[in-house]
């Protein structure tokens, strides 16, 4: 990959980072950092995660990637043009994994990038990396949890020209789909109880679902990264296995050699739940819409674009690994 700064540089070239630090922007880095995919990786970050105390998860993370030798670190606000432009400055493509809360932060960051007169910023990855937020036609548009991410897709449709954008859609993760929630009303979405050896399965258990692990996350944006003709001006819909809760389950019994016992929730219990919740203003209700669009077939598509991205089941994680190390208390 060529490592100028120039603004005709070939992408990726020199890599920015918003969110490195978060929950899946940590895998996402990891993997750019370990590929050597990038000319170049910066991760911008806010003062308080580059303070963070030794011993602190943030902390380790930075310190284990600028131990690798490259890795710049800047801080800034990420609502702050100023601080938006330095970090632009000599930068090739930006990789947004900016939580759900600063979603909306990403329409100046991509103004920015368009419009600034010196910009070197030719791509632009905004965050995404979850359920097709476009997945139905009819049903998508009204979907609270993917305002914000309609928001900026519209902003890009709208008045981004110059830039280069591809959104990763990578369906759940299945690390986190395993994980029965502490909440006891929230556990009618479903999940799975090591421990107690209980699990709660939406529907008849039968529904097929596509899933991405977070390891996995992280492998497809760099396989974005290599192909660019694949992957400009795309929304990607990638995965790492379809599976159905009842074939997780049995995953579950076979590694804990025992038999579990399991609670169903029907769909439309499920709608239920997430209506009550919205209007409780619960912050379980997101959990509830997003587990509803997955139980009605919304992460199935005909085809996905891993082959497209040159990536091979082989590479992938599977469903044994994950649920493994669910069952060793090393999932999420
Ligand atoms: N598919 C799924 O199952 C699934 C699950 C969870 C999330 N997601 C998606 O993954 C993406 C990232 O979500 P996440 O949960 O990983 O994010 P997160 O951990 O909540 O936040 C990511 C990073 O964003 C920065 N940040 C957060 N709030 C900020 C604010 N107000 N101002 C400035 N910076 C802020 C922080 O970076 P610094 O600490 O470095 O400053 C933070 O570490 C989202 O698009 C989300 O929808 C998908």
């Amino acid at each position: 990959m060529a490592s100028s700064t120039s603004s005709s540089a070939a992408v990726p070239g020199n890599v920015l980072i918003i969110g490195a630090t978060g929950v899946i922007g940590q895998y996402i880095t990891s993997a750019i950092i370990s590929s050597g995919v990038a000319a170049k990786v910066t991760i911008f970050t806010s003062p308080s995660t580059a303070a963070a105390a030794p011993g602190t998860p943030k902390h380790k993370l930075l310190s284990e990637w600028k131990s690798t030798g490259k890795v710049h670190v800047v801080t800034g606000d990420v609502n702050n043009a100023d601080d938006i432009r330095a970090a632009y400055r000599g930068q090739n493509t930006v990789v947004s994994a900016l939580g759900r809360d600063s979603l909306l932060s990403q329409i100046e960051l991509l103004r920015i990038a368009e419009e600034d007169q010196d910009s070197s910023v030719q791509w632009f990855l905004p965050s995404e990396y979850g359920t097709d937020i476009e997945y139905d036609a009819v049903k998508s548009p009204h979907e609270k949890p993917h305002q914000n991410k309609l928001k900026v897709r519209a902003f890009v449709r709208d008045h981004i020209k110059r830039l280069k954008v591809t959104y990763v859609v990578t369906g759940p993760y299945l690390d986190m789909f395993l994980a029965l929630s502490p909440v006891p009303e929230a556990q009618a979405n479903g999940g799975y109880d090591v421990a107690g050896k209980r699990a709660v399965v939406v529907g008849d258990g039968e529904g097929k679902v596509g899933f991405t692990s977070m390891p996995d996350v992280g492998k497809f944006v760099v396989a974005a990264l290599r192909h660019p003709e694949a992957a400009y001006g795309k929304a990607l819909k990638v995965q790492s296995l379809v599976t159905t809760p009842n074939a997780i389950l049995q995953e579950f019994e076979k590694q804990t050699s025992s038999k579990w016992q399991v609670e169903h929730t029907p769909l439309d219990k499920l709608r239920q739940l997430e209506e009550q919740s919205w209007q409780a203003g619960k912050p379980y209700a997101t959990g509830f819409t997003l587990r509803r669009i997955w139980g009605e077939g919304g992460t199935l598509y005909e085809k996905t674009d891993n082959e497209s991205l040159g990536v091979k089941d082989e590479d992938l994680e599977s469903l044994s690994t994950i649920v493994g190390r669910a069952v060793r208390g090393e999932g999420w």
